[in-house]
């Protein structure tokens, strides 16, 4: 191998440049080339590209975002005018392999980068959502969690010099491993998560009974995907390239069902893109130069249609079409210990 390609596809996740920093270091240690693929899918199809050598990606470890940007672009979307771009492009480029540092879609493209069209692919999982499978943490996810955490701490002081109930709608897609680790880590008085069918009365119940033993305030965490009733509510109908659609909306809705139910005056916080943003937590730059090193390190050895992956505290290697074996929920026994405290 003489010059891989770098790509950040998706939504993205502090903890991209780690990974970034990492893979150019082990490439240029190994003399081979990196090149930089600006906004995912997208820079590839269009050609849009950089050069990434040691001196660029030295400063960018703290950094949040993705120094390569990003783009939701499906290459197999329209894939009778997209593949031959990407491979034109590749040629002309001199790219001899490529890491795709994505989710299930990015990752899922790259897999059928490989399978069908033989490109030299391998895949790096992120998600600030952690709901991935193949891997027990995607890096980006303890950062979110970190930041709702921070949040909630913040709208904690708020919310007992007005008596208030806050209600805060977190990210995390169809996975409520978001809004459950920060809800448990900022003592929420309960937790809506999508993988558990809400209980409007239980919850009511719940904050009633929290007043009545005497605390002035209350905190609820929900999932954006919780439903209320039959159906997701949604920000919008429209869908990415990928078929996604945009959540939002429940905060708003189950705050004013809460101040109907309990009497208790009740504010609601979407969290939103805050979720993403800023610089990574110690962890997750740790795990993204580690992810970072050993994706080149497939490259290195030739062994294409890979992803590494976090199990235990080991880097581990898995088949990159396990990013998208469907969504990995939350763990519900961690869930089972947010709710003894919310009995
Ligand atoms: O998948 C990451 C994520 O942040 C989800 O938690 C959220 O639903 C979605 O992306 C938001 O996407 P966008 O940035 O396109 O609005």
């Amino acid at each position: 191998m003489k010059r891989t390609a770098i790509l950040t596809g998706g939504g993205d996740c502090p903890g991209l440049n780690a990974v970034i920093r990492g893979a150019v270091r082990k490439l240029y240690n190994n003399n081979v080339e990196a090149v930089g693929i600006l906004e995912g899918w997208r820079g590839l199809i269009e050609g849009l590209h950089k050069p990434l050598h040691v001196s660029e990606t030295d400063d960018i470890l703290h950094l949040g975002g993705t120094i390569l940007g990003s783009s939701r672009t499906n290459p197999f979307k329209k894939p009778h005018e997209s593949i031959p771009k990407i491979k034109e492009n590749m040629k002309r480029l001199d790219i001899d392999a490529l890491i795709a540092i994505g989710g299930d879609d990015t990752l899922g493209a790259a897999a059928e980068l490989y399978q069908k069209e033989g490109i030299p692919t391998v895949g790096v999982p992120k998600t600030i959502d952690n709901d991935l499978h193949g891997t027990d943490y995607c890096f980006g996810f303890y950062t979110a969690v970190e930041r709702a955490m921070e949040c909630f701490d913040w709208l904690r002081d708020t919310a007992r010099s007005h008596r208030r109930c806050l209600v805060v709608e977190c990210m995390g897609r169809h996975a409520g491993w978001i809004t459950a680790f920060a809800g448990m880590a900022a003592a929420c008085d309960y937790i809506l998560i999508p993988e558990k069918k809400a209980d409007i009365e239980d919850l009511c119940e719940t904050l009633k009974r929290n007043r009545a033993l005497g605390k002035l305030y209350n905190l609820v965490a929900v999932s954006e995907s919780v439903k209320l009733g039959e159906s997701h509510i949604l920000q919008t109908a429209e869908k990415d390239d990928f078929g996604n659609v945009r959540l939002g909306g429940v905060g708003e809705m189950l705050a004013a069902i809460i101040q109907k139910k309990t009497g208790i005056e009740t504010r609601h916080v979407v969290l939103g893109h805050l979720q993403r943003g800023g610089a990574p937590t110690a962890f997750d730059r740790i795990l993204g130069t580690r992810y970072g090193i050993a994706a080149a390190e497939l490259i290195l050895k030739g062994e294409f249609g890979k992803m590494v992956a976090l199990r235990g505290n080991n880097i581990i290697t898995t088949e990159i079409d396990t990013a998208r074996s469907g969504y990995k929920t939350l763990d519900m026994s961690l869930f089972a210990l947010a709710e003894e405290f919310f009995k």
